[in-house]
């Protein structure tokens, strides 16, 4: 009888599940981070960055759901650990553009990863990756609408957060700026 490592040495998925696994380190890392910013937004009342700090935070512990039981399927076993630390900042800017950095960094990781998933012939890992990454260009958008809404109206956008969320806050101040 075959022990359980030689069973993973042998597995013909091997590349498919090193992918996964980096993948689900990634992933942790950006839900750890994005709840960080979520709690730190949530405390100067930022209302809108906070509720979707915590809705793209919640959305990557998903795709570590994704990941994990594709590894598992594919008779693995998942590195349930962070691919890096948590980093500490409280600038809002800089927190959206590392935000941003993340979010490119695993659209680009993602893709390379679909293509070698396709080319070991690995159908539904390159789909996994293909459907992921589409979500994750969103969260990017997102991360850069926000930047730039900071950057057209700078405090005032933030704290107009405290009172109203943020579509309402950057419209009222299109229409008080469009006046001047
Ligand atoms: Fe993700
Ligand atoms: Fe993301």
């Amino acid at each position: 009888m075959e022990s359980a490592t030689e069973t993973q040495k042998q597995n013909k998925y091997r590349v498919s599940i090193d992918l996964l696994n980096e993948a689900v380190g990634r992933e942790i890392s950006a839900s750890l981070q994005y709840m960080y910013f979520h709690t730190h937004f949530e405390d100067a009342r930022y209302r809108y960055l906070s509720r979707i700090m915590r809705e793209i935070s919640i959305a990557e512990m998903r795709h570590i759901e994704e990941f994990s039981e594709r590894i598992l399927f594919l008779e693995g076993d998942v590195n349930m650990n962070p691919a890096y630390r948590t980093r500490q900042m409280t600038d809002v800017s800089e927190m959206l553009r590392l935000a941003m950095q993340l979010e490119q960094s695993t659209i680009d990781h993602y893709n390379e990863a679909s293509r070698i998933a396709s080319e070991h012939k690995d159908a539904v890992t390159h789909k996994m990756f293909q459907d992921i990454i589409a979500e994750e260009e969103q969260h990017l958008d997102t991360f850069r609408t926000e930047l730039q809404n900071l950057h057209d109206y700078g405090e005032e956008y933030l704290a107009l957060q405290s009172v109203a969320g943020s579509k309402h806050a950057a419209q009222s101040l299109h229409h008080s700026h469009g006046e001047e």
